[in-house]
């Protein structure tokens, strides 16, 4: 199964730059993980003139081709610039920009018809995991976006990120990804019979990382703040080795 480590830069710019964010990571040899490097729209043109061995993620995409949508960027677009995936369903697009299921099985469907890889998140709250509701929850989440181009996708890869983990230093541990994770991959069986990586997000550290990898059913990982760092991304990669 592929690996992938994402780096989702959220709308941040590493303390270092990005030049020297770019060469730090073009430094090292990813060998059988796919990196992956979701800057904000703005800076996608340069990164794709800098890139080396890594591919390029935008972390939305509009659901039109185009059109009066002031403000907003299209798939096509995004492929212009360089993109080659698109993070979608991201817990702060559900809960701080109300996307819910149905337009996100938009976006998924017009990323797929431009030629975007979709990285699509999936996560439940507190709320869900304090009431046992984790793998219904999740289930129904994944069918609602179920859409038939997902078939078509030429890659597909799914990040479970526990909205409770996310940006707060409060990571799921590796047993419970875990567990969740055999919930998930009963789900999509139901769906689809080709296998699809599945990655952790949520306050993934150097510092936790050995605890996440032990038991081996993680296919990777998608990080926000240790990202922001070249060092703490590379040692995180370091980790999945
Ligand atoms: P975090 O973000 O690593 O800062 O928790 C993960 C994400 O939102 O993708």
């Amino acid at each position: 199964m592929a690996r992938y480590l994402i780096a989702n830069w959220k709308m941040n710019l590493p303390p270092e730059g990005m030049d020297a964010w770019m060469a730090a990571v073009a430094r090292e040899d990813p060998r059988d993980v796919t990196l992956v490097f979701a800057p904000p729209f703005p800076f996608l043109r340069d990164a794709f003139a800098q890139r080396r061995r890594v591919g390029l993620a935008a972390q939305n995409c509009n659901d039109h081709p185009s059109g009066a949508y002031t403000g907003e960027v299209s798939p096509s677009m995004l492929r212009y610039c360089g993109a080659e995936y698109v993070i979608l369903g991201h817990s702060e697009r559900r809960n701080v920009y109300g996307e819910d299921d149905a337009l996100i099985a938009k976006k998924l469907s017009i990323a797929i018809e431009s030629g975007l890889k979709p990285v699509l998140c999936i996560g439940e709250s507190l709320e869900v995991r304090d009431a046992g509701r984790v793998a219904q929850f999740l289930s129904d989440q994944i069918s609602a976006t179920a859409v038939p181009e997902l078939e078509r996708a030429g890659e597909l890869v799914i990040a479970y990120e526990p909205v409770w983990a996310i940006g707060t230093g409060r990571n799921a541990s590796g047993a419970m990804v875990a567990e969740t994770l055999a919930d998930i991959r009963n789900a999509l069986a139901q769906l689809w019979r080709k296998s699809v990586p599945i990655l952790y997000g949520g306050s993934v550290t150097p510092d936790n990382v050995d605890d996440l990898v032990a038991n081996g059913t993680i296919d990777g990982f998608l990080v926000g703040g240790a990202s922001l760092d070249s060092g703490k991304f590379l040692a995180i990669l370091n980790g999945m080795r």
